[in-house]
């Protein structure tokens, strides 16, 4: 696991990886955007290639020198700081959690949740952390009320493109750190 900044190169992947996994997709500038205005605050998931890299590297998961091959995308956070924030409490907010098919119950989703509360806490003394979640999204809520502790703030009807509704969730950062 690792944050962006050392990670542009693997921005395309990391689209790769949200659109295989998620039906709300962005555009390539969008995830420039996240990782150049915060660049604490996003975390990838990454395995290392079979014959692994020319030099360097530094732990499993962690990309140190990747002028060899590169390492391939399994899971991502894509988070940011709420700009105007309607309540007048600085927050961040998740984009978007995926991780791939292959790779899922080994702890990387909360793993890389747990990493960008920290940092939002610790970078930009967040007071809390929101997010949307399909109703239906059985996996993801297990996730975040069970595992991390979010818990619903309110239903926002119709909020998909599809017409499905979203649990907007929230998490208190300020009792953890
Ligand atoms: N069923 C029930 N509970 C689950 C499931 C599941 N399929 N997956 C995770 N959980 C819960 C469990 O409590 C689990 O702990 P346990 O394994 O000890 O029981 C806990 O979450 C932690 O699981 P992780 O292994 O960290 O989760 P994983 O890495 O598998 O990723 C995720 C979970 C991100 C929801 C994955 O299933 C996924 O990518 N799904 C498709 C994309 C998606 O739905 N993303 C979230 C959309 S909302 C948003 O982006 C803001």
């Amino acid at each position: 696991l690792s944050s962006f900044p050392s990670y542009i190169d693997l921005l395309p992947s990391i689209q790769t990886c949200n659109i295989t996994n998620l039906p709300e997709n962005y555009f390539l500038k969008y995830y420039l955007y996240h990782a150049l205005t915060w660049p604490q605050l996003s975390f990838v998931a990454v395995v290392r290639p079979k014959n692994g890299y020319k030099s360097g590297g530094s732990g499993p998961g962690m990309a140190g020198d990747i002028s060899g091959e590169y390492p391939k995308v399994v899971g991502y956070v894509l988070a940011k700081m709420e700009e105007e924030p309607a309540d007048g409490l600085q927050h961040g907010h998740i984009t978007s959690l995926s991780v791939m098919r292959t790779h899922r119950r080994l702890g990387i989703a909360e793993r890389l949740m747990r990493m960008s509360q920290r940092a939002m806490a610790e970078s930009h003394r967040a007071n809390y952390v929101s997010l949307h979640v399909r109703m239906s999204n059985t996996a993801a809520l297990r996730l975040y009320r069970d595992t991390l502790g979010f818990e619903v703030e309110k239903v926002e009807s119709k909020y998909y493109a599809d017409g499905e509704d979203a649990y907007a969730m929230r998490l208190d950062l300020q009792k953890q750190w």
